[in-house]
């Protein structure tokens, strides 16, 4: 596929907030999205179809994939099922082994440190039994996380000392606490033709495992900023990737460890909104669609805040600050830890 013509439909797996600021950029461009969504789709309400079905309604599946040009994801935990069906009828970018490489966080860990790059020292715990010979082989403290599914700190546990046995019920994988001075990521994307562009990398602050809040510029040296982009390359050129990334780092006294990739937009790149010409959700339709990359660079200084639950209460207020961008993801109730839109505030 070459260029996506206008009025193409863009098909979106999931149907989130990530997958509503997809269609809103990938309408400014001209295609249309089809939301595939199992539960509430507050995407829906600015895309051209929705589909409300499960990831295993196979004819649901069949007409979503022939109802569309090309397929791209807000989620990376679809079953791999629904992946063979999708991908026997439209291509699916990103490709499917960078799905397979991050569904799974034993799979990521052996893919970044096979490439070269440092993560946190980890052990596979299969079964609960494996347990003490992982907490005694890493020592203490350590985390350990379920392989799949875990997302804003769920699926985790603690250990502060090698005695501690909780289990987290399901495949795992152990890690060793990284002593870092701070979290960063780095969003990069790359387009059809190969061509790579990163933003910024931006501080992270997370409260109760949950990101709370990314500032541009993060402080890092000029150093440590180029070795964040060129590992971030590194990446998605190993992995043959199409759209955008979020790679996640923690800033150690030895450089630059990888906590974590997720292979659609992230939330650390909200600040794009504001700060640069061309924002992480319009790169990544821009890539999906085979067109070239965009000016990620970065005009302003920005700190992008999430409003979780009860924060959306603030809303009033907020919307007579100067210098703020409310962006709101029409999520009707709130509820503790549920995002429910985000601030992006000049600085
Ligand atoms: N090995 C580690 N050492 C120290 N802190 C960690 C480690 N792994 C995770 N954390 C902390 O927990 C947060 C959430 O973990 P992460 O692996 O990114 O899971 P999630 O998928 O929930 O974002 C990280 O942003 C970091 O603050
Ligand atoms: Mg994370």
């Amino acid at each position: 596929m070459s260029e996506l013509p206008q009025g193409s439909v863009i098909g979106i797996l999931g149907g989130g907030q990530l997958g509503r600021m997809l269609s809103v950029a990938a309408s400014r461009l001209g295609y249309r999205t089809h939301i595939y969504e199992p539960g509430a789709a507050p995407a829906g309400d600015v895309a051209h179809v929705v589909t409300t079905a499960p990831y295993e309604d196979e004819a649901a599946l069949r007409a979503f994939a022939e109802s569309v040009d090309v397929i791209t994801y807000e989620f990376e935990n679809v079953p791999t099922a629904a992946l063979d069906l999708l991908e026997s009828l439209r291509p699916i970018r990103p490709n499917r082994r960078a799905l397979a490489v991050s569904q799974d966080r034993l799979t990521e860990k052996d893919f970044l440190t096979g490439i070269g790059l440092t993560t946190a020292p980890y052990r596979n715990v299969e079964t609960e039994a494996e347990l003490p010979a992982a907490l005694a082989a890493l020592g203490a403290p350590a985390i350990l996380k379920t392989r799949r599914m875990g997302y804003d700190g769920k699926g985790q546990i603690r250990f502060g000392d090698k005695d501690q046995r909780d289990w987290t019920g399901a495949p795992s994988v152990l890690e060793g606490f990284v002593k870092f001075s701070a979290e960063v990521s780095v969003i990069v994307a790359r387009g059809v033709d190969g061509q790579v562009s990163a933003f910024d990398p931006g501080l992270n602050v997370h409260r109760e495992g949950i990101l709370r809040t990314t500032t541009v510029p993060c402080g890092l040296s000029q150093a440590l900023l180029t070795d964040a982009v060129l590992l971030a390359a590194k990446i998605v050129n190993a992995l043959d990737y199409v759209g955008v990334m979020g790679v996640e780092l923690f800033v150690t006294p030895k450089g630059l460890i990888v906590n974590e990739i997720a292979p659609r937009v992230h939330n650390s790149g909200h600040w794009t909104q504001a700060g640069c010409a061309v924002d992480q959700f319009e790169q990544h339709i821009r890539a999906v669609a085979g067109l070239p990359l965009g000016d990620g660079q970065r005009y302003a200084d920005v700190e992008m805040e999430n409003l979780i639950g009860d924060d959306v209460l603030r809303v009033p207020e907020l919307l007579k600050q100067p210098r703020t961008q409310v962006h709101l993801y029409g999520k009707g109730a709130h509820r503790p830890g549920r995002k429910m839109g985000h601030i992006n505030r000049l600085l």
